[in-house]
């Protein structure tokens, strides 16, 4: 894909965006519907649906060749990589959106045949738009950020999704304590965010593929690692334990985690 296709869709892209934020903070001020999913504890609101509704609709009109993979189940169903593949995210962070009305995100990426190409991080209370990829660098609004330090474990901060360091798993509490302290967030979109500003050196959650297809895409872009919980290639099509980190932090993480399976 040539620079300007490139630049015409990001831009495409993140009005887009500034759309679905704007729906969002309208639908705020309404009565919320919540149900639950799968536990007390996997929540999703009336907005949810409405805004995974409003992008894949955005999203077919201008490339309706186009494979869209949704969380909330209004998308298309995905078995290969081949041709454009968009994932969305349409809120995440769903719990804080519910009980806090802030600290959550819309996420959205292009993948073309398994390539990321473009990623999308909208922190929508702040109004902060993480974008690019591979060919453009990263941006916060329209301010181009470097590449974060390559901070090893024990000098940064490490986020672990709560249920991670509830029940202790992977050995992931003594790697907590080798690092600078734990940061818990509660949306991988926020998470990203941090890691990508250098607040945060590693993050580790079970997710799937819309938590994390726009984090790779961005954080690769700025030197982070981005692999399973034992440091092998996330596919991006399948859920697991995914680790995010800078590579230092990676390195010296993953003999902890190998210590007691
Ligand atoms: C969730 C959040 C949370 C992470 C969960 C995700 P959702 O996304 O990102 O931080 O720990 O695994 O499912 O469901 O609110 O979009
Ligand atoms: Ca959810
Ligand atoms: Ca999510
Ligand atoms: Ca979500």
């Amino acid at each position: 894909m040539d620079d300007l296709t490139l630049i015409q869709i990001d831009r495409n892209v993140k009005q887009w965006l500034r759309q679905a934020r704007t729906l969002v903070l309208t639908k705020m001020t309404e009565r919320l519907t919540v149900n639950e999913k799968s536990s007390r504890k996997d929540l999703v609101t009336n907005v949810d649906k409405e805004n995974e509704k409003f992008l894949i609709t955005k999203i077919k009109n201008y490339a309706p060749d186009s494979h869209v993979l949704g969380e909330e189940g209004f998308g298309d169903q995905i078995n290969r990589e081949k041709g454009w593949i968009w994932i969305v995210d349409p809120i995440d962070g769903t719990m804080n959106f519910v009980k806090q009305q802030d600290h959550f995100a819309i996420m959205v990426a292009l993948y073309i045949d398994g390539q990321g190409v473009l990623g999308y991080i909208y922190d929508v209370m702040n109004d902060e738009l993480y974008s690019g990829g591979p060919n453009l660098g990263v941006f916060k609004n329209d301010v181009q950020l470097d590449q974060p330090a390559n901070t090893a474990l024990a000098d940064g901060l490490v986020s672990l999704s709560a249920p991670l360091l509830i029940h202790d798993r992977f050995n992931l509490l003594q790697a907590a304590d080798e690092s600078s302290g734990v940061r818990v967030y509660g949306s991988a979109g926020i998470e990203m965010i941090h890691l990508l500003t250098g607040k945060i050196i590693t993050y580790v959650s079970y997710l799937k593929p819309w938590d994390f297809a726009a984090g790779k895409i961005l954080g690769e872009t700025l030197g982070l690692v981005t692999s399973t919980i034992d440091g092998q290639p996330l596919d991006m099509l399948s859920s697991g334990f995914v680790m995010v980190a800078t590579e230092n932090a990676q390195r010296d993480i993953l003999p902890i985690i190998g210590q007691n399976g």
